[in-house]
């Protein structure tokens, strides 16, 4: 008797350990997201109001509204052509397909909206990254 008690306590000892193993193993299994880097930044003064500071070879535009700041990437999330900034809108010179202002789907054939990338003021500048 004593000999199946000491068994099942070894039993459940080696369980233990086993699932603490596995759910270490487990952190290292995810994945983990991207580190973010700065992809530009820019002076507050240069931000328009109402309005879009463009940066077409990095395919940001910064868009500085009532609320504040955000900060879209313009690539198109249809097939990854430059999303054009005009005084109607964002629109794809590929495919046709237009955005509003928050990077919404107006028009397709893209599905999804722009992404926005993450902003953050430091000092007299602000920084996009992603
Ligand atoms: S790549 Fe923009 S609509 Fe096709």
């Amino acid at each position: 008797m004593a000999e199946l008690r000491q068994s099942r306590r070894r039993l459940t000892v080696t369980l233990t350990a086993g699932i603490a193993a596995l759910a270490g193993l487990g952190r290292f299994l995810r994945p983990r997201p991207a580190p973010q880097r700065e992809i530009i930044s820019a002076p507050l003064a240069d931000i328009p109001a109402d309005s879009a500071l463009v940066f077409r070879e990095e395919r940001v535009a910064i868009v500085r509204n009532e609320s504040g700041y955000y900060a879209l990437s313009l690539v198109c999330t249809h097939l990854g052509c430059t999303v054009s900034v005009g005084a109607s809108g964002l629109f794809c010179p590929c495919h046709g397909s237009i955005f509003d202002k928050n990077g919404g789907v107006v028009r397709g054939p893209a599905t999804r909206p722009l992404p926005r990338l993450t902003v953050a003021v430091r000092g007299d500048r602000l920084v996009v990254s992603g």
